[in-house]
C-alpha cells in the first residue's frame, strides 16, 4: 500500500526499501519512526510503500519466529556441548544422570516452546563427530513422538534418557570405520553391530528399559534385526519409538559415504518398512509431527497463490501456510476449500 510520507504514522512498516540517488535510506521491513518521518522529508521523498494490516500482522509473526528460532540454535549448540560432557563420562561407564535428565527436561521445554521451529533444528550439525547429533537429534524426535503417543512427564524423560543414550557403544568405534565411504567387510560389521551389546554394558545400572534401548534398537518386528533377532511384540514400545527415530535421523543427515534424504523421502521408507520391520502406529505418530511438505518449501495453492509451507499441522496434507500477505492454517475448516495443488520448484 502505498502513502504519502506527510500521512505516515509511527509504528508503520516499510514494505520495501526506500532509496535516494541510488543510496538506499532506509530498509525493507524497517519501523517508521519519527525520525524517519523528518529523514524522508530532508530527502523530498513524497511516498513509500508500507505493510498493510494484514501484512503487518504476518510480518511481526514472521519476526517473533526467527527470534525463537535464532533463540533454539543457541540451546541446540549449548545442548551439544552438555552432551559431549556426558557420552566423555559415559564411556568410563559413568552415566552422569543429573546431567542427563537436565538435557531431557530442557529439551521437552523447547519442544512445547514451538515443535516446529525445533524440529527445524534437525537440518543443524556441528562441526566434529557425528554421533554427538544423532544422540540429541534422535531424541528430539523421539520425544515428539512419546507426547503424540500421550506420554507423561515422567514417561517423556524416560524415553528421552533412553533415546539420548541409545547409541552409546557407538564412541569407542574407530571413526574410520564409522566414516567409512566404501561398504564394510564382515570383521568391521561385526564392530558396528557390537555397538549395541556395548551400549546394555555401559548403561547396566540403569533403568531396563534404558538397557534394551541400546541392547535392541536395531531389532526389527519381524526378527530380521539384531543382535538377537528379537521379534516384534518383545520389544517394549520405547524401544520401537527409538528404532524409529534412529532410522529417520540417520536417513536426513548426510554421511561421508551419501547424501542427505528429505524428511518427505525419509518417511515414504518408513512406510515402505511399517508393519513387516517398524511398527506402524509409530510412524504414523511421527508423521502427524511432520508436514508432507518440507518447510520452507514453496508451493502453488488451488486459490493461484503462491505460498511457503511454515509449519505442520496434524493433517500432514494440510500444513499451515504463508502468502505474500497472509498466514493461512490448511488444516482449518474455514479454509477448507483450499488446497495445495502442487510444489513450485
Ligand atoms: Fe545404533
Amino acid at each position: 500500500m502505498k502513502i504519502k510520507v506527510l500521512d505516515l504514522k509511527e509504528g508503520m512498516i516499510l514494505k520495501n526499501p526506500v532509496f535516494s540517488d541510488n543510496k538506499i535510506l532506509m530498509e525493507k521491513g524497517q519501523e517508521i519512526t519519527s525520525k524517519s518521518i523528518e529523514r524522508l522529508e530532508n530527502y523530498k521523498i513524497s511516498e513509500v510503500e508500507i505493510l498493510d494490516g494484514k501484512e503487518q500482522e504476518l510480518n511481526k509473526i514472521q519476526t517473533e519466529e526467527k527470534v525463537i528460532k535464532e533463540e533454539f540454535e543457541k540451546v541446540y549448540q549449548e545442548t551439544r556441548v552438555k552432551a559431549k560432557e556426558v557420552f566423555t563420562k559415559a564411556l568410563n561407564g559413568n552415566v552422569d544422570i543429573k546431567a542427563v535428565d537436565t538435557m531431557i527436561i530442557d529439551t521437552i521445554a523447547n519442544l512445547e516452546k514451538s515443535k516446529d521451529i525445533f524440529l527445524t533444528l534437525l537440518s543443524m550439525r556441528g562441526e566434529e563427530n557425528y554421533l554427538y547429533d544423532h544422540s540429541i537429534k534422535s531424541t528430539i524426535i523421539a520425544l515428539s513422538i512419546g507426547k503424540k503417543l500421550g506420554y507423561d512427564k515422567d514417561q517423556l524423560r524416560l524415553l528421552g534418557k533412553a533415546a539420548l543414550l541409545h547409541d552409546v557403544g557407538m564412541f569407542s568405534i574407530d571413526n574410520e570405520i564409522i566414516n567409512k565411504k566404501d561398504k564394510l567387510n564382515d570383521k568391521e560389521m561385526e564392530i558396528i553391530r557390537k555397538h549395541t551389546l556395548d551400549g546394555e554394558n555401559l548403561l547396566r545400572n540403569e533403568e531396563e528399559v534404558v538397557q534394551l534401548a541400546a541392547k535392541f534398537h536395531h531389532e526389527r518386528i519381524d526378527g530380521e534385526g539384531y543382535p538377537n533377532r528379537v521379534k516384534g511384540e518383545e520389544l517394549p514400545e520405547i524401544v520401537r519409538i527409538i528404532s524409529i527415530a534412529d532410522i529417520y535421523t540417520a536417513l536426513i543427515s548426510s554421511r561421508e559415504y551419501r547424501d542427505a534424504k528429505d524428511p518427505q523421502e525419509v518417511i515414504a521408507y518408513l512406510m515402505q518398512m511399517s508393519s513387516k520391520q517398524v511398527d506402524t502406529n509409530i510412524v504414523k505418530k511421527l508423521l502427524e509431527n511432520m508436514s508432507l511438505f518440507s518447510i520452507g518449501a514453496q508451493v502453488k495453492l488451488s486459490n493461484g497463490k503462491i505460498a511457503k509451507v511454515v509449519k505442520a499441522t496434524d493433517n500432514p496434507f494440510r500444513p499451515i501456510v504463508d502468502t505474500e500477505d497472509e498466514r493461512i492454517d490448511l488444516n482449518n475448516k474455514k479454509n477448507s476449500l483450499i488446497y495445495i495443488m502442487r510444489l513450485v520448484v
